[in-house]
């Protein structure tokens, strides 16, 4: 009998972000609200490609809306990357017989998105990526949750940062991307941050500010780093010797993708969810579902890769201004 209910696919691929459950969770819901059947597809394009999927139900989400991680499993899929993988994956979701795929992810699943849409399938993106680096949106579902353990983990810090008089440097995640970096080091009141936007940090500069903050009656100092920026634990060796004081480096790293999703996650991934599959009924196709100026809307895929990435410059620099 569910032969003859219309069908879509959904899968997480990438990497996680806290409130990819409660994504999926709002899909499925929607879905089920209007008899359409729903396969989850496990470990993103890898299991789309080997078919590893089962059917939902409302039951496959209960007690997921507060859950970090993703329970349809996630994975990069080095294969996405190949024609032949695109194919067999496009394939996949002709034998399944699904009217549209969903693709909760960051760039690199957006992509590969694009490349199916180009063999037929209907695809359908949500954006998630705690790194915020998806220019098409205003949010990305996750990032709220990482800003938030990066600022939490400099409060902790601070404290003993303080305590022993010393300099602290805080890595934090994005390889490409700053804005996990300037919303920590905003928020949890850092003097200086290092994100690949503003290319190779320049050290002399940074120790000179270091040591103009002390003379300042600074007793510590907190410096954020991104992770394109490379290695925090060098560049604390590097400023205790260029100034002797005693610095240590805390690589923050996957603590900032794991954890219950903030208020914000939760609710930002429900309506991303509830939108994306009200579109599919619209007859949208190859979209992807962003949140600008406050609205949800759905834009074509292709336009979504389109937009390129905004100017930090302002943000950069107001940081400075509140860091004296
Ligand atoms: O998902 C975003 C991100 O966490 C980036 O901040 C980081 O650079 C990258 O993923 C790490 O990827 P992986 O989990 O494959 O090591």
């Amino acid at each position: 009998m569910s032969e003859d209910r219309v069908k879509i696919g959904i899968l997480t691929s990438g990497g996680d972000a806290p409130g990819m459950n409660a994504a999926i969770r709002a899909v499925v819901r929607t879905a089920i609200n209007k008899k359409i059947m729903v396969y989850g597809i496990r470990r993103g394009y890898e299991g789309l490609i080997s078919a590893d999927v089962f059917e939902m139900d409302g039951k496959s989400v209960s007690d997921t809306i507060h859950k970090g991680g993703t329970i349809l499993k996630t994975a990069r899929a080095p294969e996405m990357l190949t024609e032949e993988g695109q194919s067999r994956a496009a394939n996949v979701c002709s034998v399944l017989g699904l009217s549209a795929l969903i693709v909760i992810g960051g760039d690199g699943s957006f992509r590969g998105a694009d490349e199916l849409s180009k063999k037929g399938v209907n695809v359908i993106c949500i954006p998630a990526t705690i790194d915020l680096d998806l220019p098409c949106t205003d949010y990305t579902i996750g990032f709220d949750t990482a800003v938030n353990t990066g600022m939490e983990a400099i409060n902790k810090i601070r404290d003993t940062s303080g305590s022993h008089e010393r300099c602290s440097i805080v890595e934090v995640m994005g390889r490409n991307s700053g804005y996990i970096a300037l919303w920590t080091s905003m928020t949890g009141g850092a003097e200086e941050v290092l994100i690949p936007e503003n290319g190779e940090a320049d050290i002399q500069k940074i120790v000179s500010q270091i040591i103009l903050n002390r003379a300042k009656g600074k007793t510590h100092n907190l410096i954020v780093v991104a992770e394109g920026i490379g290695g925090g634990q060098r560049l604390a060796e590097e400023i205790e010797g260029m100034t002797g004081i005693e610095t240590r480096a805390t690589v923050l790293g996957y603590l900032q993708r794991g954890g219950s999703p903030t208020a914000l996650d939760r609710m930002h991934a429900s309506m991303m969810g509830y939108y994306a599959v009200e579109k599919f009924i619209e007859n949208y196709r190859n979209i992807a579902i962003v949140f600008r100026k406050g609205e949800y809307i759905s834009i074509d895929i292709g336009e979504a890769l389109a937009v390129e990435k905004p100017d930090v410059s302002d943000l950069y620099r107001i940081i400075k201004t509140l860091s004296i």
